[in-house]
Parts: C-alpha cells; sequence; structure tokens
C-alpha cells in the first residue's frame, strides 16, 4: 500500500463526570486498598458512567468533538467504525445508534469487536477504506462502559477498568505528502480466549438466571498469563510497526501505549527502547477504558502540545482474544 493515505484530521473524548477514587471500593465492602492497585497497576481513580450515561452517549461527545476539531459535519462522514466490548445492546451495533445520535446520514456505520486492541483494528478498517476509494472520511470511535460487565464483587479485576470513549476522524490525505497512518500491524490468537474473557450470556450459554447466579457473564481475567502476554505481544507490535514504517525507535516523538496497567507500559516502553519521557501516561487518572485508552490518551496528548505538527507517534494495544495491534502515524 502507497502511503500514507489517510491523516488524523480532529480528535475528540467523552468521559463521565464521575470520579470513583481506590479509597471508594471499601465502600462496596472489598478488601483492597489503594497502595496494593497503584503500586500493581499505577491506576489512582478512574471514570464511571451514570445510568444514563451510555456507550453511544460518551462516544457521541467524543465524536462531536473530533468533527468539530476537523470542522466537518455529519453529512460529511462516509463511514463510521465504532469499537467496543460493551456494546449498549447485542442487536443491533451500537455504531447505527451513534450515527443515528449524530445525524450522519450518508454513512455505513459498525461495530468492531476486538477488544482494548478495537482502536487500533478499527482504524486500520477505515484507512483500508479510504485506500479502497469506497470512503473519503471515516469517523472510528471507541467507547467503553467497562462498569456495566466487571463483576464488582471480584476485587482482582473491578479495580482495573474504567469508562470512556475516544474519537478520530480519519480524513483521505490530498494535500499533506508525508502526513497520515504510515504503517499498521494486527495480530490474534484465539486459542488464548479463555484467559480474559465472559463466558456466559452469549449465544452459546444464553442469559439466563443461572448465568446470573454463577456471574459467568461478568469479565473473567487471568491476571498474571495476561500480563506476560501483553508484554510480549506489545514488545513484537512495536517492532512491526517501526519496520513497516522503516523506522527504528529513536525516530519516535511519542509512544501512546494502551493504558492497562503502567507496569506492562514501562517494559513495552524498555522494549522499544523508548524512554519513559516519549510515552504518555493517564492510566492513573482512567484506569483502563479498554479500546478507548489510546484515542483518550492522544487527545489528551493533542492538548498538552506532546502531539502537534510534525510528530511522529507510535501506537500499540493488546486484549481479549487475544488481540494486539500497533500503528505510527506522523501528525
Ligand atoms: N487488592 C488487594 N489484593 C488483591 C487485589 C486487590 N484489588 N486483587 C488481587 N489481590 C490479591 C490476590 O488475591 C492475591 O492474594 P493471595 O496471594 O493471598 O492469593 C495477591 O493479591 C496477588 O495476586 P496476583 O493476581 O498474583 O497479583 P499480580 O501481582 O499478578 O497483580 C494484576 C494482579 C494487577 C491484575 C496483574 O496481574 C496485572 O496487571 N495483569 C494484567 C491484567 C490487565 O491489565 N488486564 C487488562 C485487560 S488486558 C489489557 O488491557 C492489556
Amino acid at each position: 500500500m502507497k502511503r500514507p493515505v489517510a491523516y488524523i484530521a480532529g480528535t475528540g473524548k467523552g468521559i463521565p463526570a464521575k470520579v470513583m477514587t481506590n479509597h471508594d471500593f471499601a465502600a462496596l465492602g472489598l478488601e483492597t486498598d489503594h497502595d496494593w492497585i497503584v503500586e500493581r497497576t499505577g491506576i489512582v481513580e478512574r471514570h464511571i458512567a451514570s445510568e444514563n450515561e451510555t456507550t453511544c452517549t460518551m462516544a457521541a461527545d467524543a465524536a462531536r468533538e473530533a468533527m468539530a476539531r476537523a470542522g466537518i459535519g455529519p453529512g460529511e462522514i462516509d463511514c463510521i467504525v465504532l469499537s467496543t466490548a460493551t456494546p449498549d445492546r447485542l442487536l443491533p451495533s451500537t455504531a447505527v445508534d451513534l450515527q443515528a445520535e449524530l445525524g450522519c446520514t450518508r454513512a455505513s456505520a459498525f461495530d468492531i469487536s476486538a477488544a482494548c486492541t478495537g482502536w487500533i483494528y478499527g482504524m486500520s478498517v477505515a484507512e483500508g477504506l479510504i485506500q479502497s476509494g469506497v470512503v473519503e472520511t471515516a469517523l472510528v470511535v471507541s467507547a467503553e462502559k467497562m462498569s456495566a460487565i466487571v463483576d464488582w464483587k471480584d476485587r482482582s479485576t473491578c479495580v482495573l477498568f474504567g469508562d470512556g470513549a475516544g474519537a478520530v476522524v480519519l480524513k483521505r490525505n490530498r494535500a499533506h505528502p508525508g502526513k497520515g497512518v504510515l504503517s499498521t500491524f494486527m495480530r490474534s490468537d484465539g486459542t488464548l480466549a479463555e484467559l480474559l474473557w465472559r463466558p456466559g450470556g452469549g449465544a452459546t450459554i444464553p442469559f439466563s438466571e443461572a448465568v446470573l447466579a454463577d456471574r459467568s457473564s461478568y469479565l473473567k481475567m487471568a491476571g498474571r498469563e495476561v500480563f506476560k502476554h501483553a508484554v510480549r505481544s506489545m514488545s513484537e507490535a512495536c517492532d512491526r510497526a517501526l519496520d513497516g514504517a522503516k523506522l527504528r525507535g529513536d525516530d519516535i516523538d511519542i509512544l501512546i501505549p494502551h493504558q492497562a496497567n503502567v507496569r506492562i507500559i514501562e517494559a513495552t516502553a524498555k522494549y522499544a527502547n523508548i524512554s519513559m519521557d516519549k510515552v504518555y501516561v493517564n492510566v492513573d487518572r482512567y484506569g483502563n477504558t479498554s479500546s478507548a485508552s489510546i484515542p483518550i490518551a492522544l487527545d489528551e496528548a493533542i492538548a498538552a502540545g506532546r502531539v502537534k505538527e510534525g510528530t511522529t507517534a507510535l501506537f500499540v494495544a493488546f486484549g481479549a482474544g487475544f488481540t494486539w495491534g500497533s500503528m505510527i502515524v506522523r501528525f
């Protein structure tokens, strides 16, 4: 593929107002403490959606901001790609709700299910549609209401996650030579699906009183195993994105990794030979917002002036599936 064919024209985020700190878990009767969570994960607080805040409403907030920054109206969007592990309902997609909410009357709309890697997958698909000539302008949104699928009685998982959405307008590059997506990389290994999953409540084991009683519709995770695979796969993904763009670690101005755990982030940066002062970290304030974490971090990095004209950014993610992937973008 001759690159760059597509560039990021605007970003935005949609974050619930309510903040839950590590100290707030005590009120739920969970035996955990702030120091344990900070030491193991780097997380201090996370945002939690209210009943009225849905995956779609957070997505719409993020999308409106991204479209305003890109200076485009809803009628100019050709395609909405929405990644989520927490669709508002199982059929039809959350993407069509977003299409209706935004009034994107010319847009196709579909969900992508790739867990925490969803934004990288979504961007890759959108770039491919732009390359093929089908799409001129895509809206890539990642929105997650993780608070709806974690088991609030399981201290080993519920402390890790948060809610939020991030969005990007991806446009065909007609007049900005050298600017845009330089490389993408995607992989998966479904033999490891059971290390991070929701066993019950799907078509195989439909939702029932038994599922409710055994709590099998909530997220289950083998933390240590996930940690090992995350570091290994994100390291591989950094190499692949760099190879694809014919760049080296030294050429990267900023690494924006999936924000799951600061220890995973540090190990990945070390492997990629990128010093921590070049890494954007906000997991302390958001927890793990699954696929929304990278676009939220990107939006913040732009607002903070850490991503500007000419910046070369490396994005890398890993999630349930397992899925993993990476992307290099020049701004
Ligand atoms: N508070 C206090 N103690 C806890 C808590 C908690 N919230 N959770 C678990 N513990 C206890 C365990 O019960 C265990 O106690 P025991 O030794 O008496 O049995 C002890 O802490 C150690 O538990 P481990 O699971 O071995 O702890 P570990 O050091 O592996 O840390 C963690 C757990 C933080 C989940 C880590 O494995 C991890 O970060 N894994 C990656 C998971 C991740 O980020 N997943 C996100 C989805 S995938 C992605 O986005 C990359």
